[in-house]
């Protein structure tokens, strides 16, 4: 969507997968969406140095409501867990120097059965407007998946013209069989493809397949201010090794994904902390030429994903999705990584590897742990660098 917003894809953090719908704060005071959790996770993103890395926006995401409307038909925010309504958030939001993202839904009800926002379009825009809202995820339960093609570029436009500067992320395709990208990419900035993420290896495995499968489909879409949304990261909670978690950082950068973590920032642990902060992945997904990568080369359980940057460079990330044993070793040639013969300074981005040359001939060879990633940033040598090392 040209709206001039989310040039880059957008970074923040979520409430959906970690605090879910959890609505009893007398049982859970730490967990329940409420105000508490999002001035206690704002906090400790400016204090731990999430803002600064990129983590702008801060979100909502299901189960925020009042079950019914008030009697003009608005839209009324849960009165227990957000007293002093959802304006007080996004002061809270902006005085730090973060964004306000929050969700509704396009059809009669939100996927947890809160009211949804068909048929009272206008009125709910209006009221996000009046809270200061910067980010609006739009989720498709509860209305005919037919109305999408016509409903969520509806909205979009009421977005558009209420004003205010919005960002605006569809679960349109999430819903759909053969979704229009073309329509999906001109009417949103950022759009949710397919099944929900959930807290472990497998479901994070079967939607690395899944986007390398789909790839054709989308891939192309993906550039300033329009990008494929494969769902949060789950890096820091329960399901994932550390292993794991440095793939989905990988994966997602390469696949220029949105960066929305969901995670308890009060004890997550530091290395995890670590992965989600790795300023060159950070880099490589928010780089300027917003080109997505994709999957290059599937073989054996191993996988290569690739992308091309602005500066000329490539990510290679190199998953190893056996779960046999020892580190298994990939050796591959130019032509399996889908990069130009040339000599290349090689930067492991996890810093688990000395910097090394590499090219203009041979194969590269690297040792993956099992359910792991290794991932390099390849940087072509100037020619008379060459000159000297040859
Ligand atoms: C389905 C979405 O895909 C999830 O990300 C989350 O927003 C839930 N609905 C909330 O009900």
């Amino acid at each position: 969507l040209d709206n001039g917003l989310a040039l880059t894809p957008p970074m923040g953090w979520l409430t959906w997968q970690r605090f879910r719908c959890i609505t009893d704060c007398e049982k859970y005071p730490n967990e329940c969406i409420s105000e508490t959790l999002i001035k206690r996770t704002a906090d400790r993103m400016v204090d731990e140095g999430f803002l600064e890395a990129g983590y702008n926006y801060v979100g909502i995401d299901d189960c925020w409501l009042e079950k019914e409307r008030d009697a003009q038909g608005h839209l009324v925010p849960d009165r227990k867990r957000f007293p002093n309504g959802m304006k007080a958030i996004a002061d809270y939001l902006h005085d730090r120097g973060f964004k306000f993202a929050l969700y509704q839904d396009y059809g009669t009800k939100t996927c947890m059965g809160y009211p949804g926002v068909l048929g009272h379009e206008a009125r709910d825009i209006q009221s996000f407007v009046n809270w200061d809202v910067d980010y609006i995820k739009l989720d498709g339960c509860y209305v005919d998946k037919a109305k999408m093609d016509e409903g969520y570029p509806y909205f979009g436009k009421l977005l558009n013209d209420s004003g205010r500067p919005i960002v605006y992320s569809c679960s349109w395709p999430a819903y759909q069989d053969n979704p229009n990208y073309a329509s999906i990419a001109k009417h949103c900035n950022l759009w949710r493809n397919w099944d929900d993420i959930q807290d472990s290896w497998s479901s994070l495995s079967t939607i690395m397949t899944w986007f390398g499968d789909h790839q054709d489909e989308f891939t192309k879409y993906a550039g300033p201010g329009r990008w494929n949304d494969p769902d949060m990261l789950l890096i820091g909670n329960f399901g994932l090794s550390l292993d794991q978690a440095k793939v989905q950082m990988a994966v997602w950068s390469i696949l220029a994904a949105p960066l929305l973590m969901s995670v308890d920032l009060d004890t997550i642990r530091p290395e995890f902390k670590e992965v989600l902060l790795n300023r060159d992945i950070i880099d490589i997904d928010q780089d300027s030429f917003g080109r997505q990568g994709s999957r290059v080369w599937n073989k054996s359980k191993c996988e290569i994903w690739r992308r091309k940057l602005s500066d000329g460079s490539y990510a290679l990330a190199f998953v190893n999705r056996r779960d046999d044993g020892a580190p298994y070793s990939i050796k591959v040639s130019f032509d399996s990584m889908k990069i130009p013969n040339q000599a290349y300074e090689v930067i492991d981005l996890y810093k688990e590897e000395e910097e090394r040359s590499f090219g203009p001939e041979g194969e590269f060879e690297t040792r993956v742990n099992p359910s792991g990633v290794k991932f390099y940033k390849f940087i072509p040598k100037k020619s008379n660098e060459i000159n000297r090392t040859t």
